[in-house]
Parts: structure tokens; sequence; C-alpha cells
């Protein structure tokens, strides 16, 4: 009778601390949000499969940082007492995001593009979509968003523009990682570049031609001191493996000699 008491409270502990973590795990990613719209049809249960390849899914920013309200009560979540705020006007967008995206809002309302937000403008949403953002890169102008509104010719002058200082910095990239992968100290380098691609990224949203132009020119400056930096290590680098292989050379031939040598006595004897 004893043991079968026992018995009983073990299996209440095991059912309630697997309860209790099961309910953690929801708790640390699963929010009600998730959870309830996650088994909603169409245009309210479309959201959660489409955020979860987001770049903001990858980064933690879930359904309540985006539209409030409270991601850890059924009965309560969309209620505007507890901060929920739905979703945006269209005109409301770049606000919305800019929350968060602050330099981004402030070039983009100062451009063309949000100077005619309330007259047939795009906003953050039409080349970003709304729930599957990706990471961000010069693909998002393309012929398909770019030519909606405008012929995509001058899409096309902005995005030559922007490419060649694109891919000398992404070049760039790769020596240095080049360079850290045979032991050399490139945080200094990396640092640089980092800062480098972030204020050149912020340089698309001005969508100003002339302003794209000369800023680009002022890159490719800036750029061609880390690009000397960069190829003065490689330089060094390639200097070293040539002392390196002559110096296994010598190696080889001291071997080769002594391997005579001994060969010549070994005769004699
Ligand atoms: C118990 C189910 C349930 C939970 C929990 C829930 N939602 Fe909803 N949500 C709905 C339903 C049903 C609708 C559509 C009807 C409506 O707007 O009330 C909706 C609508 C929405 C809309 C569109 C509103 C509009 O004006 O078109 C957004 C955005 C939204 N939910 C976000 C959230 C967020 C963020 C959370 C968590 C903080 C959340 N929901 C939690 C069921 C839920
Ligand atoms: C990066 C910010 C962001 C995140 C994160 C986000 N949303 Fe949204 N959501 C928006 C925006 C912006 C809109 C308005 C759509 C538009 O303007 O096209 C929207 C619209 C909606 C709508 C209305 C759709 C319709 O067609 O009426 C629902 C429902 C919704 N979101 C639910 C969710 C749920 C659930 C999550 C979490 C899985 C989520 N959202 C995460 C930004 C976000
Ligand atoms: C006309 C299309 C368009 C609009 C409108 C637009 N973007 Fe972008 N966005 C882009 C493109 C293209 C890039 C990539 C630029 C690059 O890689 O050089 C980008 C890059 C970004 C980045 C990454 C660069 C960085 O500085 O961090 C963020 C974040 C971003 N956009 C957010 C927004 C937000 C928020 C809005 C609204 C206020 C918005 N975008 C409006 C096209 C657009
Ligand atoms: C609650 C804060 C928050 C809100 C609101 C928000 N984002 Fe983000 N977003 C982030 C974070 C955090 C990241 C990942 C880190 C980073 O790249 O800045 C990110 C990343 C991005 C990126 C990729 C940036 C890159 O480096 O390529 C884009 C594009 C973007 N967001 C667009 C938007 C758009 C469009 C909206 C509105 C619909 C929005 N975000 C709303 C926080 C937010
Ligand atoms: C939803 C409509 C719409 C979309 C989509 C759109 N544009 Fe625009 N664009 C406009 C409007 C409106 C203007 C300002 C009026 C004008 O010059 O025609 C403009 C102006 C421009 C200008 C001239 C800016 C200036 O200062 O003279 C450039 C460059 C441009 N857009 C590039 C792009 C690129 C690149 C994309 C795609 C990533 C894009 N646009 C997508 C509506 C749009």
């Amino acid at each position: 009778m004893k043991i079968l008491h026992s018995l009983y409270g073990l299996i209440v502990l095991i059912l309630f601390s697997l309860l209790l973590t099961g309910s953690l795990a929801v708790a640390a990613e699963e929010t009600v949000c998730i959870q309830c719209h996650g088994g909603l049809d169409g245009h309210l249960g479309e959201p959660v499969a489409q955020w979860r390849t987001s770049v903001h899914a990858a980064n933690g920013i879930s359904c309540h940082d985006c539209h409030g309200g409270d991601p850890t009560d059924f009965e309560m979540a969309m209620s505007p007492e507890r901060g929920f705020i739905g979703v945006p006007e269209y005109a409301g967008v770049p606000d919305f995001c800019g929350r968060c995206h602050v330099g981004v809002k402030e070039d983009y309302l100062a451009s063309a593009h949000g100077q005619a937000l309330e007259v047939g403008g795009p906003n953050c949403v039409t080349c970003h979509e709304n729930h599957a953002i990706q990471l961000a890169s010069i693909d998002l102008i393309n012929e398909n968003t770019c030519s909606m509104c405008h012929d995509y010719e001058r899409a096309a002058r902005v995005k030559n523009e922007i490419s060649s200082t694109e891919a000398s910095l992404t070049k760039l990239e790769a020596s240095v990682a080049a360079l850290h992968r045979v032991g050399i100290d490139t945080q200094r380098l990396k640092e640089e570049l980092f800062a480098s691609r972030n204020a050149f990224r912020r340089l698309f949203h001005t969508v100003n031609i002339e302003k794209i132009k000369s800023q680009t020119a002022q890159f490719d400056q800036d750029l061609s001191e880390t690009k000397a930096t960069i190829s003065d290590y490689e330089n060094r680098l390639g200097q070293r493996k040539l002392i390196g292989g002559v110096f296994v050379a010598l190696l080889v031939l001291g071997g080769i000699v002594a391997l005579l040598i001994r060969r010549t006595y070994q005769n004699k004897e």
C-alpha cells in the first residue's frame, strides 16, 4: 500500500515536471499570438508561416514587437489596454517600422518617395513586404518592384551607381576573411568595413541619384585606404610564403646532401 502511494506520488511528480518544462518552452518562443494565429485560416494565419522565414524571427522580433499587445494572455492579447496597436494604415507604415529603424525612416521621409507617401509613393512594405521580410540587398531593386509606378530606367541608374561599391565591399570582406584564416589580427579592418557597409547601405533610401553619385565616390575613396592596408598585408604574407618556401627548399637540399655524404662513407667501408 505504501509502495503504491509513493509510486503515485512519483507519477504525479513526473507529469507535473513535464507540464512545467513544456509550458516553459512554449513561453520562450510560442507566444499566445503565434499559438492562436497559427491555427487560423487565410489572411489571419498566413502571417505566422511568413514571419517564421523572416529576418525578424531570426532576431527575436515577434508579432507583439510590431503590433503590440500582450503575448502571454489569451484573453487580453489584442486589447488596446495592453498596448495592442493593430495594423497601420498605408501612410502609417513608415512610423510603424521607424520605431526601430530610425535612420532609415529619416532618409526615407526626406526622399522623393517619402514626400509622395500620401499620393502614391511606395512605403516600406511595398519594397520589403510585411511578414516575410528578408535581409536587405540591392536585389530588392528589380523590374518587378521598381516599374510599378514609373519606368525602370531611373531605378537602374540607382542600382548601377550602388553596385560597383557594393561589389568592392564584398571583395574586401572576402580578403579580410582570408587574412583572418591565416592568423592575422583583422579586428580593426573588420570594424572599418562593417562601419562602411552600414553607412553605405543607408544611402539607398534617399533615392537621390546626385547624392548617391557623390557619396559612392566618397566611399570608393575611403575604401581605397582600406584596400591599401589589405594589399600591404597580402604582400607581406606573400613574402612570408616565399621565405618559408626557400627555407623548406634549403632543408630538403640539406637532407639530400647528408644522405649523399652518408652513402659515400658507407661505400668506403
Ligand atoms: C485567441 C486567438 C487570438 C490571439 C491569442 C491573438 N489573436 Fe490576433 N486575431 C485573432 C482573430 C480571430 C482576429 C480577427 C478578428 C479581429 O480582428 O478581432 C485577429 C486579428 C489580428 C490582427 C489584425 C487586426 C486588424 O485590425 O486587421 C492582428 C495584427 C493581430 N491579430 C495580431 C495579434 C497579436 C500581435 C497577438 C498577440 C499579442 C494576437 N493577435 C493574439 C485571434 C487572436
Ligand atoms: C516587422 C513587423 C511585423 C511583424 C513582426 C509582424 N507583423 Fe503583422 N503586419 C505588419 C504590417 C506592417 C501589417 C500591415 C500590412 C500591410 O500594410 O501590408 C501587418 C498585418 C497583419 C495582419 C493583417 C493581415 C490582413 O491581411 O488583414 C495580421 C493578422 C497580422 N499582421 C498578424 C501578425 C502575426 C500573427 C504576427 C506574428 C507571427 C505578425 N503579424 C508579425 C507588420 C508585422
Ligand atoms: C523603394 C523601395 C524601398 C522602400 C520604400 C524602402 N526600402 Fe528599405 N531598402 C530597400 C533597398 C533596395 C535596400 C538595400 C540597399 C542596399 O543594400 O544598398 C533597403 C535596405 C533596408 C534596410 C537595411 C539597411 C540598413 O540601413 O539597415 C532596412 C533596415 C530597411 N531597408 C528598412 C526600411 C524601412 C523601415 C522602410 C520604410 C521607412 C524602407 N526600408 C523603405 C528598398 C526600399
Ligand atoms: C521592434 C523593432 C522592429 C520593428 C518595429 C521593425 N523591425 Fe525590422 N528589424 C529589427 C531588428 C532587431 C532587425 C535585425 C537587426 C538589424 O538588422 O537591424 C531588423 C531587420 C530588418 C531588416 C533587415 C536589415 C538588414 O540588415 O538587411 C529589414 C529590411 C527590416 N528589418 C525592415 C523592417 C520593416 C519594413 C518594418 C516594418 C514593417 C520593420 N522592419 C519593423 C527590428 C524591428
Ligand atoms: C508605389 C510606387 C513606386 C514604387 C513601387 C517605386 N517608386 Fe520610385 N518614385 C515614386 C514616386 C511617386 C516618385 C516621385 C515622383 C516622381 O519623380 O515621379 C518616385 C521617384 C523615384 C526616383 C527619383 C528621385 C528623385 O529625387 O528624383 C528614383 C531614383 C526612384 N523613384 C527609384 C525607385 C526604385 C529604385 C524603386 C524600386 C526599389 C522604386 N523607385 C519604386 C513611386 C514609386
